[in-house]
């Protein structure tokens, strides 16, 4: 009885310390949607994330970096679970990745609990670091991303737009921010139209949007429902009508705008990250993520993992390899560095990233479809949170 307590004890005891070996390596639990429809999502960032492992090494902070990569095929529940096996049996330092709103909230308690930072390094939906304080974001808010295109509309004159978007959290955020900075610059949303996340149907949509006659239609569907959108939109001849489709840049993602064809011309977004982004650190990013995945080209998805491995780096750093998540967290706030989309910084009181959006036009660049930048919003913060 007593020898049982003891070896217990000691189990416990070292479970605390985190035990002997995991002082020396430092694990990322990495969860994405490997498979099933936001398989896009997960690939591009697992390849960046790789990717920054190749060039930078695996050591951060004195500490060998593991990167641990788990499926959650998109699905909350699933996130959650293997979130809570990532923290209690593998004992990881960080939790990154997170493609969709629903699975970083799902993780959100937990990282809470056990005190570990979570990298959001996709989802977009503006609540999504205040629900918990170890919530850092390498991605993007729809506020923030919707922000510029509402103010170009406005500013083009355009006078009439029907809203498309995604029935969840980001679409729901990009829907308000539109309508909000177009009718109090004098434009009108006659209707407003929310499609199912899940095995969408855009023709009826599309085809109450046409009957609207608007100047243009704002869409917001997530990274690699583009194509699907984009092909109803031609079918239904909203182009042939003269209406311009506009939204954040997600409908002409870089993964898949260059098999849309022509109809994806003269589509005006914006967006924190275009492939065709005029910098020396973009040439190199987007020639060495070519190299390194047989020819794939970095989605706006892409940058996240690739931005999120460098504030766990560069975190690891600034601690000496000290892995108490809040000194962690801390290291993280204020933080800023030149990524391949332009300068960035983790905001100190929201530990969301602050990031220029440019709004873009889909031209034939070279024989390919680009999302080609024309005007920058510098530095832009999350509008979502400024309201409150
Ligand atoms: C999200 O779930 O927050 C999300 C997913 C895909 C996007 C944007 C936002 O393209």
């Amino acid at each position: 009885m007593l020898r049982r307590s003891f070896v217990l004890g000691s189990v416990l005891a070292a479970l605390m310390s985190g035990g002997a070996v995991a002082q020396d390596v430092v694990k990322i639990g990495l969860i994405l949607p490997m498979t099933g429809p936001f398989a896009s999502t997960g690939r591009q960032i697992e390849a960046a994330v790789k990717l920054y492992m190749a060039q930078h090494g695996t050591t951060a902070g004195g500490k060998k970096i593991e990167l641990i990569v788990k499926d959650d095929t998109g699905v909350a529940d699933v996130t959650r679970r293997l979130a809570q096996e990532l923290v209690v049996n593998d004992k990881v330092t960080f939790l990154a990745g997170f493609g969709l709103t629903p699975t970083a909230l799902a993780t959100a308690p937990i990282a809470t609990q056990a005190k570990v930072p979570q990298i959001v390094m996709a989802a977009g939906t503006s609540v999504i670091t205040e629900r918990s304080p170890f919530i850092v974001r390498t991605s993007f808010t729809l506020p923030q991303n919707t922000l510029p295109i509402a103010d170009w509309a406005v500013r083009n004159g355009l006078k009439k737009v029907v809203t498309l978007v995604s029935d969840f959290g980001p679409g729901l955020d990009a829907e308000k921010t539109f309508t909000e900075v177009f009718t109090k610059g004098g434009g009108t949303v006659p209707e407003k139209l929310r499609v199912p996340l899940r095995n969408p149907d855009f023709a009826p949509f599309l085809q109450r949007a046409a009957d609207a006659k608007p100047d243009a239609l704002f869409v917001f569907v997530p990274s690699g429902a583009g194509s699907a959108v984009m092909k109803q939109f031609a079918e239904r001849g909203l182009d042939k009508a003269g209406i311009t489709l506009i939204g954040p840049g997600d409908v002409t993602d870089d993964d898949i705008l260059n098999d849309m064809g022509d109809v994806a011309l003269g589509t005006i977004t914006s967006m924190h990250y275009s492939a065709a982004h005029n910098s020396p650190e973009n040439k190199t990013y987007v020639a060495a993520f070519r190299k390194a995945t047989n020819g794939m080209r970095p989605n706006f998805m892409s940058v996240g993992g690739w931005d999120g491995m460098h504030l766990i780096y560069q975190a690891l750093a600034k601690t000496g390899g000290n892995t108490d998540g809040t000194a962690l967290v801390n290291a993280m706030k204020g933080m800023q560095w030149m990524s391949p989309r332009g300068p960035i910084s983790i905001d100190p009181e929201t530990r969301d990233i602050v990031q220029n959006v440019y709004v873009r036009k889909v031209e034939r660049v070279d024989g390919e479809l680009y999302n080609v930048e024309f005007a920058t919003f510098e530095a832009v913060r999350d509008p979502g949170k400024e309201k409150k």
